[in-house]
């Protein structure tokens, strides 16, 4: 089985999480948009869902399937949330915001009663860190000023969209901080979050309700505690 096919396992098992109408957060990255089609599916044969899309592309995608949509504007209370995540520790601890959107993908997390994380085998690790660097949003002024005080806690590195910084859809920039294994990822977000400039980090600290694990031996269904 490749990536591909592991992702979509693992999207379309989160299909049985999904109340029969209801209020649905959409993830965002690969895998999110594999289970946007199947919502996109379950729509056409009739079933009610709102969505609640955690970025511009998952509203654009959202939307080319006739997926009915509520507006960015909240309140939302969001039944289940589904999503993907960059890195997962044995907690089922995150790392999320490879894709940029993590400041959403927290909002609507947050807003749902079931957060449902959907992953292929490659994104399991013993500790945070030892694959992903930890996305942190920031906003654009005085951008530099945060990231010398993000030095304190790894080697923060403005990630870039050629030869411009990549511009969140909140209109930040992001800096990946390179920290090395995590000891302490709780500890981690609260000192980042004391940081003026800080928008949000890409940890997601007890945020998993259900993680859809998938490989060659199909689904592994893990829930906290
Ligand atoms: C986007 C995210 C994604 O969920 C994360 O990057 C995983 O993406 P993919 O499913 O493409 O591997 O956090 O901000």
């Amino acid at each position: 089985m490749d990536q591909n096919e592991a992702k979509r396992l693992a999207a379309k098992a989160a299909l049985d999480y999904l109340p029969e109408r209801g209020v649905i957060g959409l993830g965002t990255g690969s895998t999110a948009r594999m289970f946007i089609e199947e919502v996109g599916a379950l729509v056409k044969q009739g079933r009610g869902f709102l969505g609640v899309p955690t970025s511009t592309a998952s509203r654009q995608q959202a939307e080319a399937l006739g997926i009915p949509l509520a507006s960015d504007d909240g309140p939302w209370s969001v039944d289940v949330c589904v999503d993907g995540a960059d890195e997962v520790d044995e907690h089922l601890n995150l790392i999320k915001g490879g894709g940029g959107a993590l400041t959403r993908e927290k909002i609507v997390n947050q807003a749902s009663k079931l957060k449902v994380i959907v992953v292929d085998s490659s994104k399991m690790s013993r500790r945070l860190g030892e694959k992903w660097a930890v996305p942190v949003e920031v906003l654009r002024f005085g951008h530099a000023s945060t990231a010398a005080a993000l030095r304190s806690l790894g080697e923060p590195r403005l990630r870039m969209q050629g030869k411009e910084p990549f511009v969140t859809d909140a209109g930040g920039y992001i800096y990946d901080l390179v920290c090395g294994v995590i000891e302490n990822p709780a500890e981690l977000e609260r000192e980042l979050d004391q940081i003026p400039g800080v928008v949000e980090t890409g940890l997601f600290i007890g945020r998993t309700s259900v993680l859809l694990l998938a490989d060659a031996g199909g689904i592994t269904r893990l829930s906290r505690g």
